[in-house]
């Protein structure tokens, strides 16, 4: 973790308050209403979540009870009945809204399409129809390994629509990467396309999954849904692969929503943690279709009237649906609430540097929502590109995945906020479904590089290993302390990890259960939060989380891997980049050639999300007489900087010399 910097305290004096004519409108106003909401929700959770669900959510079944805590396992609503595809879809087609556009999609090549509400709902059930013909029932896995087109969309609401657990796996994951969370999952049929458009190529997903699925690697995989994105040619399995434009000529649009209980599974979705294993994060029905619909209704001040000329907006998350962002800010959240959703094929390209101003104003997009690492991309583009298109839609911008730097986040508010959008920096996880610590952006002045304050309803802190409070501007570890309706529920098939993972690493203090998020942070004399980056051996890369162990179990698969150690090591656009020591085996020598093999192993074995930017080779690894490999040391060594702190624990202190030199 950072020490905290004179910088930083500085940066804190700079607040930037909502303007005028934003609160005027917003759905939370003031400060001092933030502050009643925010206290009411403390008093008492439980009325504040109940009255939350009743008035925004359709159920079929009103539960018996609002929150079952029983330490570290949370259900909520227990007892209700309700569907979150019926939320999203057929709620709004008695309404207004079912000629509203759902879903806007540019593709990347500059083709586009859009679906009313209407129209996504008789998709959606065509599609539920399709996986029930294929054998899918309640409760079974669906993997979903697809390109950023609509069928994404529309194949995790089919899911959510007759109670399958949709896993979707991102389209970047390798063949290898996508056969271990099958296998994980036992997913029973794979939605996946027959390729994807990725900066002017094609990506033949399909071929993915044929070398995922081949010697039937992953038993559980009965039928394989294709969908027809790019046209190349495909192999079909006959027995096994389906074109989904053929299935879906003979399928019904009628489909009722299946009432689910408020505690089943909606999906899972597999994340990084400190292991070589990624880890299925599981999420349930009620309590993350109410948290990520109001968390998008107030954070992002979603105005979902049917009208564009009465404000009705166009929201971008410009997330790959493949990430817990995209699910929640893509999907289900702006579904939900009715609103109109973008999704975009495409990113920066030679070709076509500007193409992300060139969809903000050709669609009018009034909420946009980005990582850091793009920002910092942008500004190294240059100002020319997003001034030359007219930017004034934009009402309000956000940021996830990353701590922000102050330089990027002033050029974000000048550059393409034009001075008038609030900023909304929100921190939160795979785990925790929707954000969790941001401004209210009619409300909550910003701080440059600050996530700000918890969400009504979340109490958060920063603590020591034992549990206790650090005082202001201390270091510490990132803490929650009470049940959230959208809390990961468990790890799939795994409930040990899931409790010795979030709840043993910092033990319950007075009888309060605390949620170790594996990020340090430090609050401010305001109580801001500044999050900065994990703690644990979790990178990230362009917001992108990626465990230390599994880029070195990649490595070490390798024949000429003896060993490996991979830590993180600071870059300037992606935040963070991927450094491995590595020790060889027998007979192998270093070589540019090799350092190029391996960091082609760990694409094959992962994905490029995870080519390291570097390969060092080293004769032995700093280790500890118990036989740890002391990372911090080689953090500072990737780095350049000195090595600080104590190494008298080191077996060998001749190793940390010759690496030094
Ligand atoms: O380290 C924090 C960082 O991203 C991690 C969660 O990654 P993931 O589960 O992939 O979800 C990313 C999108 C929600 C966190 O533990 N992180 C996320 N948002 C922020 C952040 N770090 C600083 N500031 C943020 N706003």
């Amino acid at each position: 973790m950072s020490p905290t910097t004179i910088e930083s305290i500085l940066q804190e004096e700079r607040l930037f308050q909502p303007p005028d004519t934003f609160s005027r409108t917003a759905h939370i106003k003031s400060m001092e209403e933030y502050q009643r909401l925010y206290n009411q929700a403390q008093a008492d959770p439980e009325q504040f979540w109940a009255q939350l669900a009743e008035q925004e959510l359709h159920w079929f079944q009103k539960w018996d009870k609002v929150l079952d805590w029983q330490p570290p396992f949370a259900q909520w609503f227990v007892g209700g009945k309700l569907n979150i595809s019926y939320n999203c879809l057929d709620r709004h087609l008695t309404t207004e809204r079912r000629d509203k556009l759902a879903l806007i999609w540019e593709g990347e090549p500059g083709d586009s399409r859009t679906f009313t509400y209407t129209q996504l709902h008789r998709e959606v059930c065509q599609m539920a129809n399709v996986f029930k013909h294929l054998g899918v029932h309640k409760g079974d896995r669906v993997g979903i390994y697809m390109p950023m087109i609509p069928e994404a969309a529309i194949a995790m609401l089919a899911c959510t629509r007759i109670g399958a657990t949709h896993t979707v796996v991102f389209g970047g994951f390798s063949a290898e990467a996508l056969k271990d969370r099958l296998l994980d999952a036992e997913a029973k049929v794979v939605v996946t396309a027959d390729g994807s458009w990725r900066k002017d190529a094609i990506v033949p997903l399909k071929e993915q999954v044929d070398q995922a699925l081949a010697g039937n690697a992953v038993p559980s995989v009965q039928s394989v849904l294709v969908v027809k994105r790019s046209g190349q040619l495909t192999h079909m399995d006959p027995g096994r692969d389906h074109w989904w434009h053929e299935l879906r000529a003979d399928a019904s649009a009628d489909c009722p929503a299946e009432p689910m209980d408020s505690e089943d599974p909606a999906f899972i979705l597999y994340t990084s943690g400190t292991t070589g294993k990624p880890k299925g994060v599981v999420h349930t029905t009620g309590g993350y279709n109410l948290y990520t619909h109001i968390t998008t209704k107030w954070i992002f001040d979603l105005k979902t009237d049917t009208d564009v000329f009465k404000g009705a907006d166009i929201f971008w998350c410009t997330a790959d649906v493949g990430w817990i962002t995209g699910h929640s800010y893509i999907v289900y959240g702006p579904l939900s609430n009715g609103a109109t959703t973008l999704m975009y094929e495409g990113a920066p390209r030679a070709s076509n540097p500007g193409c992300i101003w060139d969809v903000v104003e050709k669609y009018h997009v009034t909420i946009f929502y980005t990582a850091p690492t793009a920002i910092r991309m942008f500004m190294k583009m240059g100002e020319d590109l997003p001034k030359a298109r007219d930017l004034s839609s934009l009402r309000l911008l956000g940021t996830v995945g990353e701590p922000i730097n102050p330089a990027a986040w002033m050029w974000y508010y000048q550059v393409i906020g034009g001075e008038r959008c609030p900023i909304v920096d929100t921190w939160w996880q795979t785990e925790t479904g929707g954000a969790m610590l941001t401004p209210l952006p009619g409300a909550i002045p910003t701080k440059p590089g600050s996530a700000t304050l918890p969400f009504p309803g979340i109490v958060a802190d920063v603590v020591d290993l034992e549990g206790n409070p650090v005082g202001d501007n201390q270091g510490g570890y990132l803490v929650i302390k009470n049940p959230w309706p959208s809390m990961i529920r468990t790890v799939y098939r795994n409930p040990d990890r899931y409790r010795s993972t979030y709840w043993e690493h910092i033990p319950p203090k007075d009888g309060q259960y605390l949620y170790f998020t594996g990020d340090g942070a430090r609050r401010d004399r305001d109580g801001y939060f500044w999050v900065m980056g994990r703690v644990d051996d979790v990178i990230n890369v362009a917001g992108h989380r990626l465990g230390t162990m599994e880029v070195e179990s990649a490595l070490v698969s390798h024949q000429a891997v003896a060993e490996a150690a991979v830590v993180g090591k600071p870059s300037e656009i992606k935040g963070e980049e991927i450094v491995a020591f590595v020790t060889l085996e027998e007979g192998y020598l270093p070589s540019a050639e090799l350092v190029k093999e391996l960091k082609q192993h760990v694409v094959r074995e992962i994905g490029a999300i995870a080519r390291p930017g570097d390969i060092k080779f080293t004769e032995a690894l700093p280790k500890t007489r118990s036989g740890k490999i002391m990372r911090r040391l080689l953090r500072s060594l990737a780095a350049g900087e000195e090595v600080t702190g104590d190494t008298s624990t080191l077996e060998d202190r001749g190793v940390l010399d010759k690496l030094r030199s």
